[in-house]
């Protein structure tokens, strides 16, 4: 049995959501799903209002997702606007910038208000109509949120590439969407180094069609090099208007796209839709965290990460929250920035990923310590599975032990949070994920013939067996793929790809990935995507990537790579090789091991074993399994021989 933490007793008794709500409201959400989100709809401003809530159909072949689509709204005036009456003078972003000694800057609704409708009409004269897409490749500036409201304002569809992809990433992006406009910066700060993202942004266009115009926001006002595509963001909004009507948007037109990875082939595009995505991103925002007005509220996420798009901008905007950006990096100038920040503003909500957690943790208890933490209420953790010895440690040295932990589980494609405990309703079990939010059915399946397994105390496949507000619609431009990666495999289900525990309790427990995706400090990587990196390198021959477990990231990157005939292995490759696969995916994607394989385990017709490379790589030989079907068994002891030594 392992330990639970009761919540504290005024977060029980006040919380938005108590035990005995939780119980209730749960029991009406998966008993009349049109009634309860019909309800929960009104939390935010319609221009026409809705008389349908739900239209789904999880039919492979015919999978079709609707929520409230005879309704009309418009994000960005959910986000500012409408709160402009009460709030007009309450900070809706603080932003803390990546050195310590610049000043943080206040934005109250009001300013937003103004910034982004100026952003709105820049676009605009840049001819982005409605439907258009626009891709924001930036730092963590105000300017990246102000580019994300000011294409809801008008309409666009904005796509995030993460500013640590490398140019190559975002070429695939820009033109994966065929994007009219980026929107970047002249430079990202980070850590005390400038990243020359113009200069990446410049590298990306080239393969980009001519007509792809370039927005470039001054961050550092380095001087960078200039072409007949691009635009002085600042130059331009310093005469744009200020006045930008919202555009009238259906509940079911895109809001967004995102890029993620998967276990086939490159990334896909994954579409939200404005209506049911907006409504589930402010509720989860506000029930998750316990969030009440005059609360500072601050996730660590970058906003290229749908956690930023869900809990850094959308969700606390929807309810007239305070939010804050922060540019920078944990352990800049030192270890303590996290702990100084939450003392310098106030913090009362505070989420970020466990590889934060594990990493800071190992820096030691000082840099906590010296820091005044006496505002925080809450703790959020999302990404990948917490470890038991971070958990209590986040808990003991960073909460206190006043503070509840919300282990959040979620996905990309679910928009937001689908299983966490609610602060004020349950007692938190370290590593666990819990219970299902409303409206979340989850379902255990036996992954070998695809049966519900029933009970407690059993494990298996996750998947959902109904539809949520903030669900994914579509993957762009491939609705077959989209069908193909959720609902083939098993009928009648959303499946995740992640695998799970359900405890005498009834209790989730998120066990990892289940498919040949890799967790690797909260970022999701597709193996499939290093390894064509890898074989796009004239040298070599083949590659299989895997992940193995780090202690820092959760998972690293092991790669085995087989050399082209006449190449011989080297420290210098290896290194050439590291420098490959970053400028191909960008920094994330960097190897942690190569191991030179001579030949890979294949089955006779020539399907490579990836469980045997993982057992390698996990240095767990004991349970290799049969590998009589090999076409040729020894190539596994030479891969065992020369494991390479995670040190
Ligand atoms: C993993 C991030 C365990 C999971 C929001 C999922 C988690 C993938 C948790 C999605 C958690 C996320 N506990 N595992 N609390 N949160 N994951 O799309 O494997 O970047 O499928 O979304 O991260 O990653 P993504």
């Amino acid at each position: 049995m392992s330990k639970t933490y009761a919540p504290p007793a005024d977060m029980a008794a006040n919380a938005h959501v108590t035990e005995a709500d939780y119980d209730k409201m749960y029991a009406a959400s998966i008993a009349d799903p049109t009634k309860f989100w019909g309800d929960h709809g009104k939390r935010i401003d319609w221009i026409k209002p809705y008389t349908r809530v739900k239209d789904v159909s999880y039919e492979f072949g015919n999978v079709s997702i609707k929520w409230f689509d005879d309704g009309t709204l418009n994000v960005a005036a959910n986000c500012i606007d409408r709160h402009l009456a009460a709030r007009g003078d309450q900070t809706a972003i603080i932003w803390e910038p990546d050195s310590p000694d610049d000043e943080a800057l206040h934005i109250s609704y009001r300013d937003l208000h103004k910034a982004t409708s100026k952003m709105a009409n820049v676009l605009k004269g840049l001819g982005v109509e409605k439907g258009d897409r626009v891709v924001i490749y930036m730092p963590m500036i105000p300017e990246a949120a102000y580019a994300m409201l000011a294409c809801a304002r008008i309409g666009a569809i904005h796509s995030i590439v993460f500013a640590g992809f490398s140019p190559d990433a975002l070429s695939a992006r820009v033109n994966g969407c065929g994007a009219k406009v980026v929107i970047t910066a002249d430079e990202a700060p980070r850590g005390g180094r400038n990243t020359p993202l113009k200069t990446n942004a410049d590298k990306a266009l080239a393969h980009c069609d001519d007509s792809v115009q370039a927005l470039v926001v001054r961050r550092t006002g380095a001087d960078v090099p200039w072409s007949d595509r691009d635009h002085d963001y600042n130059a331009l909004a310093a005469t744009a208007s200020d006045d930008c009507p919202p555009a009238e948007v259906n509940a079911e037109d895109p809001l967004f796209i995102l890029y993620t990875s998967g276990s086939t082939g490159q990334p896909k595009g994954v579409v939200h839709t404005t209506g049911g995505y907006l409504v589930y991103a402010a509720m989860t925002h506000q029930i998750t965290f316990d969030y009440h007005d005059k609360d500072v509220y601050w996730c660590t996420a970058d906003v290229g990460w749908v956690t930023g798009h869900s809990y850094i901008v959308y969700g606390p905007l929807a309810n007239g929250a305070t939010t804050l950006m922060f540019e920078g990096v944990p352990t800049y100038p030192d270890a303590s920035r996290f702990w100084q920040i939450c003392e310098k503003h106030k913090v009362a909500q505070f989420y970020t990923a466990p590889t934060a957690i594990r990493a800071l943790m190992g820096q030691g208890d000082d840099f906590v310590k010296k820091a005044d933490l006496s505002s925080l209420k809450l703790l959020g953790t999302v990404g990948e599975p917490i470890n038991p010895e971070a958990w209590n440690w986040y808990n003991d040295v960073v909460g206190g032990g006043r503070c509840p932990i919300v282990d959040t589980w979620w996905q990309t494609e679910t928009g937001g949070h689908l299983m966490t405990p609610l602060p004020g309703a349950h007692a938190t079990k370290p590593g666990a994920a819990q219970k299902p939010f409303f409206g979340i059915e989850p379902v255990v399946l036996d992954p070998t013939d695809g049966s519900v397994v029933e009970g407690n105390g059993v494990e298996g496949v996750l998947c959902i067996r109904d539809s949520w507000p903030g669900q994914m619609r579509t993957v762009w431009g491939d609705h077959e793929r989209f069908e193909q990666t959720y609902f083939s495999d098993f009928k009648g289900y959303y499946f995740t790809g992640d695998g799970c525990r359900r405890d005498a309790d009834g209790d989730y427990w998120i066990t990892g990935r289940v498919d040949d995706v890799i967790n690797v400090s909260g970022h999701r990587m597709g193996t499939a995507e290093v390894e064509s990196a890898l074989v796009a390198h004239p040298k070599v021959a083949e590659a299989a990537v895997v992940g193995y477990p780090h202690d820092i990231k959760g998972q690293g990157i092991y790669c085995y790579v087989t050399l082209m005939s006449g190449d011989e292995p080297s420290e210098e490759l290896r290194k050439e090789l590291r420098t490959w696969v970053r400028t191909e995916i960008g920094p994330i994607a960097s190897p942690d091991l190569i191991q030179w394989a001579p030949g890979l385990p294949k089955t006779r017709s020539g399907k490579i074993m990836r469980r045997i490379l993982r057992k390698i790589a996990e240095d767990d030989y004991g349970a290799l399994g049969d590998i009589s079907t090999l076409a040729d068994p020894s190539v596994v002891d030479d891969l065992i021989a020369n494991r390479m030594n995670k040190g």
